[in-house]
């Protein structure tokens, strides 16, 4: 599979605009969040804890590698327009989390994915049942810290997205090898699987800061864009990525029959889109025809057209804070929405 790993001249900059500081960013937010994300973290810690050795060594083994807690960072920029209670927002924060990881751990098995955050993921090191279960628990002890917060609307809100998010995911595997899907049945999967999450960690953040119902409808969507970019990204990433970086196997959607939007432009591509639905249907990811289709003038223009797409998006993020005041979270958030374009993690 390393065969997949192929350079693909820096795709990603020229339609990204100016280009982020990555490192100033992460910067930027840990002094704009640093108290908050800490003790986000401290609890995040508390409520993966467990009485139960087995499941404890679960638990180790995820909180062995972290993300870029992305959601939580997001939940916590999207109320620092008006003070907002800091009990709740960390409660808050850790429970989306908790509510991501847990839906990585089942992703992973859906996906047979062998590797996430640069480990082996628990499938692979322990076994689908404990995955599973693994997983279950998170999204149990997600919903015991919201229920703590009280807050019957953030409760039902988180809760729906969660539903949202298992349709996303039936759907997407519904799909796979359907090599006729559409560029809006590709958007309204990952609208489930991924933006409605990052939709309502914004809408959830401007709500505990008690913004108005109009605001509050720009953080949403705000979040939903920035979600439609962050996916079209990663399935880009599933193709050219780099997995010492990434943390994960590249090819992972093409093993799995899973038709992302740079797949779809490559299907729809006179020349190569035959030969692509071949080496699908034949589970063919022999180095040989990966190589063929990996050619600069196969992926490159479909590549290209994905990113633009995810600039779209990100740009349509940008749009919906241009009505707010100025401050440090929203200066984060445009960037953010910046820095999710050329990502390479
Ligand atoms: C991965 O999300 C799953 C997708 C929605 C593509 P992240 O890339 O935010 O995962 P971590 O938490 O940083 O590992
Ligand atoms: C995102 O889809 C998974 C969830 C939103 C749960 P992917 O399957 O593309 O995510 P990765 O690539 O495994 O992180
Ligand atoms: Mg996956
Ligand atoms: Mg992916």
């Amino acid at each position: 599979m390393d065969k997949l790993v192929h350079e693909i001249n820096n795709p990603l900059l020229p339609v990204a605009g100016a280009t982020i500081d990555e490192q100033q960013l992460w910067s930027r937010i840990q002094e704009t969040l640093g108290p908050k994300l800490l003790e986000t973290e401290e609890l995040l810690h508390d409520f993966t804890l467990s009485n139960v050795p087995i499941m404890q060594e679960l638990l180790d083994h995820i909180s062995g590698s972290r993300g870029k807690r992305l959601r939580p960072i997001l939940l916590l920029l999207s109320a620092g327009f008006k003070p907002a209670n800091d009990y709740l927002l960390i409660k808050a924060a850790a429970a989306v989390e908790l509510i991501h990881t847990a839906s990585l751990i089942h992703d992973d098995i859906i996906d047979e994915s062998s590797e996430r955050r640069g480990r082996a993921t628990l499938n692979a090191g322990f076994g689908n049942s404990s995955a599973v279960l693994a997983g279950d628990f998170l999204f149990a002890r997600a919903f015991e810290l919201l229920a703590l917060c009280g807050d019957f609307e953030l409760n039902k809100l988180l809760t729906r997205a969660v539903g949202t998010m298992c349709e996303g995911e039936i759907e997407q595997r519904n799909c796979s090898y359907n090599f006729q899907l559409t560029e809006e049945q590709y958007l309204r999967n990952i609208y489930r699987k991924t933006a409605a999450l990052m939709e309502v960690c914004c809408s959830s953040g401007a709500r505990l800061s008690k913004l108005e119902d109009n605001a509050l409808q720009q953080f949403e969507a705000y979040g939903r864009n920035l979600g439609y970019a962050f996916q079209i990204i990663d399935d880009v990433l599933d193709i050219t990525g780099d997995p010492s970086v990434t943390g994960k196997p590249v090819g992972n959607d093409l093993r799995e029959g899973t038709v992302t939007l740079p797949v779809i432009y490559v299907l729809q591509d006179p020349q190569w889109g035959s030969y692509l639905e071949e080496v699908i249907s034949a589970g063919d990811f022999s180095s040989r025809s990966l190589d063929f289709l990996l050619q600069p003038s196969c992926i490159e223009g479909p590549v290209a057209k994905a990113v633009e797409k995810a600039a779209l998006y990100a740009r349509g993020a940008r749009e919906c804070l241009r009505d707010f005041e100025n401050n440090p979270s929203k200066t984060i958030l445009e960037d953010i929405a910046g820095y999710v374009l050329q990502r390479k993690r």
